[in-house]
């Protein structure tokens, strides 16, 4: 399929984004692009370094530079890391570059995913001093109403697998 403009992934840590990327790429005969990588390539080091070494503050400047260049590529998917969408120039981008699928599900599942996943430890540094799973309820709290805002369609991915999740996007593509 020919992608007339970009096809943006978001939604928290542990909601399946690069997992259903990779599967939706090989569906749709694109490459996916995933913004995380991206940033590690261009800093040359792990996320967890750059929050340890810079601060959130410098990765966020990095991912938005990061955002920045691969948008200007030719359409394709790209899975963004879960806070992309916190700056306002960052949610501009993504508007006026793509449509926005929103990847959500429950804190439970979400930190059962993320204690699961072998790339936790490099690339998702803690975010506040609370415990893990309060931390996960408190910015899913405060990001929710932004990945609405951002995005075009939203998809509940607790209990349900990749192949699912996969198949509800395609079904909403032109
Ligand atoms: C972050 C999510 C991570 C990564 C970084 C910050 C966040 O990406 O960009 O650790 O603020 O939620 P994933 O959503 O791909 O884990």
């Amino acid at each position: 399929m020919t992608l007339t403009k970009h096809l943006y992934l978001t939604g928290f840590r542990g909601t399946g984004k690069s997992s259903v990327a990779r599967l939706l790429a090989k569906q749709l005969g694109v490459t996916a692009i995933d913004l995380d990588e991206v940033v590690e390539q261009q800093a040359g080091i792990s996320i967890s370094r750059i929050f340890e070494e810079q601060g959130e503050s410098a990765f966020r400047d990095l991912e938005s530079t990061a955002l920045a260049t691969v948008a200007k590529f030719s359409p394709t998917l790209i899975s963004l890391g879960g806070g992309a969408i916190l700056r306002a120039e960052n949610r501009t981008c993504i508007e006026t570059t793509g449509t926005c699928i929103w990847l959500d599900a429950d804190a439970n599942t979400i930190a059962a995913r993320l204690h699961q996943d072998e790339t936790t430890a490099e690339r998702r540094p803690a975010l506040t001093t609370l415990p893990a799973l309060q931390e996960i309820e408190r910015l899913l709290d405060e990001r929710r109403p932004i990945y609405e805002q951002t995005s075009q369609h939203r998809i509940a991915t607790t209990d349900r697998s990749i192949d699912q999740v996969v198949n509800d996007i395609l079904a909403l593509l032109p």
